[in-house]
């Protein structure tokens, strides 16, 4: 069954947005459908995309490479976002690389085998004052990242603590907290 065999009232929803002879530029809502419920894009649902669209299953692909927030792989239950760009890189971004590949014994596309992590490098998340900034799955941020502050993340989520608390008692997180204030309230004058 396709996915989207069931979902024939939203699909025109969608559609009902677009002018006729434009369908193609319905694919992010559909790609952003499938990696939300199914945590990433097969090439069998690109395929289904593709056919519903009109186009073909190469340029779904290529419309998700342009986009680091779709997967093309299955990822873990926390799928960690390292952003290896040039401040993140300066403050250490490299060394928690590979202290995650070391500690979680996975290369990007991999899976853990408890399930819970995979790994992928991304570019600039878009703090580079607070770097090295790394993210888990769409939303939560983690800045300054240390060696101590990333080990005690994974020990918190390895022990399945939620998301959130594992955050906001991290090494160092008041501080961190604090100085992104004042980097904002800078901003603003
Ligand atoms: S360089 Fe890492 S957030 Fe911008």
């Amino acid at each position: 069954m396709g996915f989207f065999d069931d979902k024939q009232d939203w699909l025109a929803e969608v559609f009902a947005q677009y002018p006729e002879d434009r369908r193609r530029s319905a694919l992010m809502p559909l790609l952003r459908r499938v990696q939300q419920e199914e945590g990433y894009v097969s090439f069998e649902r690109m395929k289904e995309i593709a056919e519903i669209v009109g186009t073909t299953a190469t340029e779904v692909a290529g419309v998700m490479s342009f986009y680091s927030y779709y997967q093309g792989l299955p990822t873990g239950k926390y799928h960690i976002q390292v952003c290896r760009t040039l401040s993140c890189k300066l403050a250490g971004s490299d060394e928690l690389w590979k202290t995650l590949v070391e500690r979680l014994g996975i290369l990007p596309g991999e899976v853990s085998e408890d399930g819970r992590f995979s790994l992928q490098a991304v570019e600039c998340l878009g703090s580079c004052h607070t770097g090295p900034v790394i993210q888990i799955n769409d939303e939560h941020y983690i800045e300054r990242v240390t060696k101590e502050r990333l080990q005690a993340l994974l020990d918190g989520l390895s022990e399945d603590k939620p998301l959130e608390e594992v955050r906001r008692t991290l090494p160092g997180e008041e501080e961190t907290g604090k100085h992104v204030i004042e980097l904002v309230k800078g901003g603003e004058s």
